[in-house]
């Protein structure tokens, strides 16, 4: 099926994969799916429309992402402080976070996606922690694409998280004071296991981080678009990749140097 989407994409000359260096992609591309609301807006829509457009939106760069072989995407769909919207408009992102797992788990499965979860997953709804739980453990053997949703997630509630956890090692005697070190703190965020971003997209125009993996981006490369997660289409995804594979990334450090 997917094969069938992107070539029928590649006979209209939409996707143009040969723009980009394959053999240099970002391995993790973290994105906050902003603009949907304003896309609604200005269309005279409810801004739920722009929400159900917006999960459009993810399933296509998700493929596209798949595609061409990133190994991971981080893409934010509810923070710790989305609960303060309207409670229809929170109601209406939790479905279709199960829709989208209900009609999409069994495509992402067969296209060696393996599906995983950022976020205080433990504080929704029962009906939707047990489909979290099904698409993770259906998913969890594939290779391809890691898609991590990010939902009920907040940067500073993973770190004080990451806090609460190495304190009580500390005070179990699992662990030294003196042993806690970066790698120690990233052990215990959710993301565990998980390279760094590389490239952290924005779209609607906004230049904000938002709470989003505020520890992981310390050096992603950032990408910002005036186009509204709705209207963004692969096309802007393999700019952003483009203009990534334009930027020297230095860590610190200087031009043409070793890292130590
Ligand atoms: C921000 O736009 C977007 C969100 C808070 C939700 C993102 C959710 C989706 C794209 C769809 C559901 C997700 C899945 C996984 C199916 P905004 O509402 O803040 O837009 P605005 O800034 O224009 O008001």
């Amino acid at each position: 099926m997917w094969k069938k989407w992107f070539s029928d994409k590649a006979a209209n000359k939409q996707i143009d994969y040969n723009t980009i260096d394959l053999t240099r992609l970002p391995c993790h591309v973290a994105i906050i799916m902003d603009g949907n609301g304003r896309w609604a807006q200005k269309k005279g829509l409810p801004r739920t429309f722009g929400h159900r457009a917006g999960a459009e939106t993810l399933r296509e760069i998700v493929r596209t992402a798949s595609e061409i072989g990133i190994k991971v995407l981080t893409a934010y769909a509810f923070s710790t402080e989305n609960w303060r919207r309207p409670a229809d408009e929170v109601s209406l992102l939790m479905s279709l976070l199960a829709e989208y797992l209900d009609n999409e788990i069994n495509e992402l499965d067969k296209n060696n996606v393996q599906i995983r979860f950022i976020g205080k997953i433990e504080e929704l709804a029962l009906t939707l922690r047990k489909k979290i739980e099904k698409a993770q453990a259906q998913t969890a053997h594939n290779t391809g694409l890691i898609l991590n949703l990010a939902v009920n997630y907040g940067g500073r509630a993973e770190l004080t998280r990451a806090v609460k956890i190495i304190t009580e090692k500390v005070l179990n005697q699992e662990l030294a004071l003196e042993d806690i070190n970066e790698a120690i703190i990233e052990e215990n965020l959710y993301t565990a296991n998980i390279p760094a971003p590389d490239l952290l997209i924005r779209p609607s125009g906004d230049f904000r981080i938002s709470n989003f993996l505020l520890w992981q981006v310390a050096y992603a490369e950032f990408w910002f678009t005036e186009t509204n997660w709705p209207d963004f289409k692969s096309e802007n995804f393999l700019q952003a990749i483009r203009d990534y594979q334009q930027r020297e990334r230095r860590f610190g450090g200087i031009k043409n140097t070793k890292k130590r």
